[in-house]
């Protein structure tokens, strides 16, 4: 098992691809990961009437079935920042009819996104971090290196820069640095040398020319071992072009400031980079503000979050043999203080300023592209919410 916080992409690598014909519906096309677990651990939250739930991160809706079969009246808005996804979700999830919202959105707009839906607070919300099998697999999206392709690699084919951008317009230092930070590449400076060199022969436009630049820019004793060489660098790329870090971290604690109380935050992530910013996130919405050493914890520094599933959840030994990709992940989960927890302290619990940083993206284009544009009391408040909420709900802290 791949610990999620080892120094390289861990576990059999998902961008060496695995060819999947593009007609294929999304039940096929992705395997939901940890599903249970990630069921089981937000399911508390949900299980009262009127909940609603956000996948942040929809893909081909797995996980977001599962809880909509689980629970027969929960409401689910399903973001994601891929077009081509929310179709092949929208698809699958079309029997659940007006329980579903999908939105086009990143998961950082999340407040924006509940303000247009008419959503003070939610019940839950799931993250499963990353690009899914039908990125990965569908050779033209640019993400895989184990065949050629057009260097893309944006989740979201209609705005933004591409790979091959990068590589052609990044100066050296720009490459090395997403290289080593992004791909925990050793050999980041020699390949942004060599990347530099070629681009003046002849600009970047297509996967192999780049594998084989990295394979012949590494040492040969990495040649041998670990697998492609060029997936450290996939993974830097991939990620710069999607700005995938910073987005994760704005949209963690975006999230958790609009869970009602007793609401629940999972999160699924796939390599160390992410995991150790899911770590620190969820560490910081529940530690207090009171010295170690008090032997109660003040009502006033009680933190607003609460830790579950300590440690994190990974993959057992029967998902590792059915689903490889499943290798890398870890599933780690907040939940929001009941307001029982509060009682006696002034003012809102834990309560967060909306903390989105400025973003390159600002004003990003959104568009509901299915279900009702309300899909839960238009007259539900965060206050209706806190006077309804309360006990522990089966809180599992471990
Ligand atoms: C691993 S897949 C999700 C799979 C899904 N849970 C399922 O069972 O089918 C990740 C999806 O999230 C999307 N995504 C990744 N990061 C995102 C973000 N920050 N905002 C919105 N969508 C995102 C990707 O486009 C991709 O479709």
């Amino acid at each position: 098992m791949a610990s999620g916080t080892s120094a390289a992409p861990a576990g059999p690598d998902p961008a060496a691809g695995a060819g999947t014909p593009a007609e294929r519906p999304a039940q096929e096309r992705h395997v939901p990961i940890l599903l249970e677990r990630c069921t089981e651990v937000l399911a508390p939250s949900l299980a009262h009437e009127g909940a609603v739930s956000v996948d942040a991160t929809l893909g081909m809706g797995g996980h977001a079935e599962a809880l909509l079969d689980r629970f027969p009246r929960l409401r689910l808005v399903g973001v994601d920042r891929d077009p081509q996804a929310l179709a092949l979700a929208g698809t699958r999830l079309a029997r659940f009819g007006e329980r579903v919202t999908l939105v086009h959105a990143v998961s950082d707009d999340l407040p924006d996104v509940l303000d247009d839906l008419g959503l003070d607070v939610v019940d839950a919300v799931f993250f499963d971090l990353g690009v899914s099998s039908l990125q990965l697999d569908e050779v033209d999206r640019g993400f895989s290196y184990a065949r050629d392709a057009p260097l893309d690699m944006r989740m979201d084919q209609t705005r933004g820069i591409t790979a091959a951008d990068v590589l052609n317009t990044y100066s050296h230092g720009d490459l090395a640095r997403i290289l080593k930070n992004y791909g925990e590449e050793r050999f980041a400076g020699r390949i942004a040398s060599a990347i530099v060199r070629e681009r003046e022969r002849e600009e970047f436009r297509s996967s192999a020319r780049l594998v084989e630049l990295v394979r012949a820019n590494v040492p040969a004793a990495t040649r041998r071992t670990g697998g492609n060489p060029a997936k450290r660098t996939f993974q830097a790329l991939r990620i710069e072009v999607n700005d995938e870090l910073a987005v994760v971290q704005r949209s963690l604690r975006s999230a958790f400031s609009r869970l009602a109380p007793s609401g629940r935050l999972a999160v699924l992530t796939f390599h160390s980079l992410e995991d150790r910013i899911a770590k620190t996130v969820l560490r910081e919405l529940s530690t207090s503000s009171a010295p170690p050493d008090l032997p109660v914890v003040p009502v006033d520094a009680l933190p607003p979050g609460e830790l579950l599933l300590r440690g994190g959840v990974t993959a057992d030994d029967v998902e590792l043999a059915e689903n490889p990709r499943a290798a890398s992940a870890r599933l780690r989960a907040v939940l929001r203080r009941p307001l029982d927890d509060f009682e006696g302290r002034n003012g809102s619990p834990g309560s967060l300023r909306d903390p989105r940083g400025p973003s390159r993206d600002r004003g990003r284009r959104r568009t509901v592209t299915d279900g009702p544009g309300r899909p839960d009391d238009p007259h539900r408040t965060r206050n209706d919410r806190d006077r309804r909420t309360g006990g522990t709900d089966g809180r599992t802290q471990g």
